[in-house]
This record gives C-alpha cells, sequence and structure tokens, in this order.
C-alpha cells in the first residue's frame, strides 16, 4: 500500500496504473462505517485510494477542528488489511498553500438542515472533494447516507459541473444497539452514549407511522420531536421530514422522503436519518433510485 501526502505521487500512480479507481475521501478515525465504503470501492474497482485529510475549511471557528480525532497509524493498518492501494494523507498546506482563493459553492441544496447551523460547511466540502477529485481523478467516489445531505451536495456539485465521477452512496452502519457510526461518538461520556440511542429510536417510530399511513411531514417530524424530548440528557438541534431527493420542503407526499435529526448531548452534536419508505435504504436505493433526479 502506498501511503503518500504528496499530489505529484497520486498523479505518477494514475498514469502508471491502467483500470478503473474507486475513491474514499475520509477525514480518517476510520470507523466501520468507513470501511464498509472501502469494502464496496474495493468489490468494484481495479484500484482503491482512500484519503485522510482532516479538512479545515469544512469546520467553522468554534467547531472541533482541533480536537478532533486522528489516529494515522490505526486507521492505515485497517486500509492495509482490505487491501486498499493507495492513501493520500496530504497536510493542510498542500491543499490550501498560500495565496488559495477558490471555493466551490453549492448554492440551494446547501441552505437548509445542516447548512442553516454550518454556513460555511458546505462550502468547503464542496471545495475539498472536487480537489480530491481533480487530483485522484477516480471513475467511482463513495459516501456514507449517514451524511445525507453532503450525498445530495456532492450529487448536485458532480451534475453542475460536469465532473465525471459516478457518486455511490451507502447506507449507514451502526452499533448493535443502533447508533449510526460517526467519528465524532468517541466524546460521549458513558451515560451519554447510553442515552444516545434516542436518536434511531425516534426515527424508527417515525418509520412505523410513516409504514402504518403517515404522510404528514410535520407530524412525522413532531413525533420525532416529541421521543427526543422524553430523553432527559438530549437536546433536539434540528429534526425535518424533507424530499428525499433534493431536500425541499414537502407538506404531505408520497415520494420518497427523508427524515433528518440532529441532538445534542452536552457539546457534542450527532446526527442520523431515516429514509421513508425504508426500502430505499440499500446501495441500489440510494445510488440508484434517490440519485437518478
Ligand atoms: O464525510 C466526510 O468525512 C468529509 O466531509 C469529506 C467528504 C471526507 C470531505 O472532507
Amino acid at each position: 500500500m502506498i501511503v503518500t501526502p504528496d499530489i505529484e505521487a497520486i498523479r505518477a500512480f494514475r498514469a502508471q496504473h491502467a483500470g478503473t479507481v474507486g475513491l474514499v475521501p475520509t477525514m480518517g478515525a476510520l470507523h466501520d462505517g468507513h470501511l464498509s465504503l472501502v469494502r464496496n470501492a474495493r468489490a468494484d474497482h481495479d484500484w482503491v485510494i482512500v484519503t485522510i485529510f482532516v479538512n479545515p475549511t469544512q469546520f467553522a471557528p468554534h467547531e472541533d477542528l482541533d480536537r478532533y480525532p486522528r489516529d494515522l497509524p490505526a486507521d492505515l493498518a485497517k486500509l492495509e488489511a482490505l487491501g486498499v492501494d493507495v492513501v493520500f494523507t496530504p497536510t493542510p498546506d498542500t491543499i490550501y498553500p498560500p495565496n488559495f482563493q477558490t471555493y466551490v459553492t453549492v448554492e440551494e441544496v446547501t441552505q437548509g438542515l445542516e447548512g442553516a447551523k454550518r454556513p460555511t460547511h458546505f462550502r468547503g466540502v464542496t471545495t475539498v472533494v472536487a480537489k480530491l477529485f481533480n487530483i485522484t481523478q477516480p471513475d467511482s467516489a463513495y459516501f456514507g447516507q449517514k451524511d445525507a445531505q453532503q450525498v445530495v451536495v456532492i450529487r448536485q456539485m458532480v451534475r453542475d459541473l460536469n465532473i465525471p465521477v459516478e457518486i455511490v452512496v451507502i447506507p449507514t452502519q451502526r452499533e448493535a444497539d443502533g447508533l449510526a457510526m460517526s467519528s465524532r461518538n468517541v466524546y460521549l461520556t458513558p451515560e451519554q452514549r447510553q442515552a444516545s440511542i434516542v436518536l434511531r429510536r425516534a426515527l424508527d417510530q417515525a418509520t412505523s407511522a410513516y409504514q402504518a399511513g403517515e404522510r404528514d411531514a410535520q407530524k412525522l417530524a413532531t413525533l420525532i420531536a416529541d421521543v427526543v424530548g422524553a430523553e432527559g440528557l438530549a437536546e433536539l438541534d434540528d429534526v425535518a421530514v424533507v424530499d428525499a431527493g433534493n431536500l425541499s420542503a414537502v407538506e404531505h407526499a408520497d415520494a420518497p422522503l427523508l427524515a433528518v435529526l440532529t441532538v445534542r448531548f452536552g457539546q457534542t452534536r450527532l446526527l442520523d436519518n431515516a429514509l421513508l419508505p425504508p426500502e430505499l435504504n440499500t446501495r441500489e436505493g440510494l445510488t440508484g433510485t434517490l440519485g437518478a433526479g
């Protein structure tokens, strides 16, 4: 496995190796969610490139850039075991050299949900992802449905800028008790960790209501808020039930819906979502059906 912080080494690898490339962009602190992206890329492509870069431009000044978990040796061991070919580990100066001044901004689908709470976040994500695409030139890139808005935003960027990369979306990986895997779960105290399953419980109840015929987005959102409200350690940050394809507001819909939820446990903000109908929650549903529009 080649591990390199150099753009030139990536370009040389691409020039010297024929065949298809699957890219898995990450910020490291790899868990099974990331590894499921890697396994899918490994199964689909001749070569797999993983990037590990804690991207400063997607963190606001008051956010957790400095304390974001980092463990490069453990990450590399996991990637080596999965047969990854190349790991790109650039420094911030490599990605954002002095006098850097070009950003990629997706206008509409970045406005609501996470974008409303974190106004500069998606500009950082799309800028770095566009750069990583340009550097690695992949055929496909793999993202987790856990960050559902990020998927919609990246898809929009790829469509709008005619970037020839297939976006593959993999269902959220969960701990045994249902908590969505996230590098930020390590911030939780044992009590908060126990309480954190309320996200999944709330989304499961909305899913059951949907399956019983409820199609009123506001009622589904209220149901989620009520479940979270009953958990003493949890503070509801945001909940919305929106069109799953473009994240627009819906009142009463039969088109696929996305229930998104952010909850605070002290300083830690956790995010989860559920697709309605839940049958869409497969690689094919997420990549093909929802990605087609
Ligand atoms: O999802 C993430 O880990 C990051 O937002 C990404 C896509 C690697 C860009 O920094």
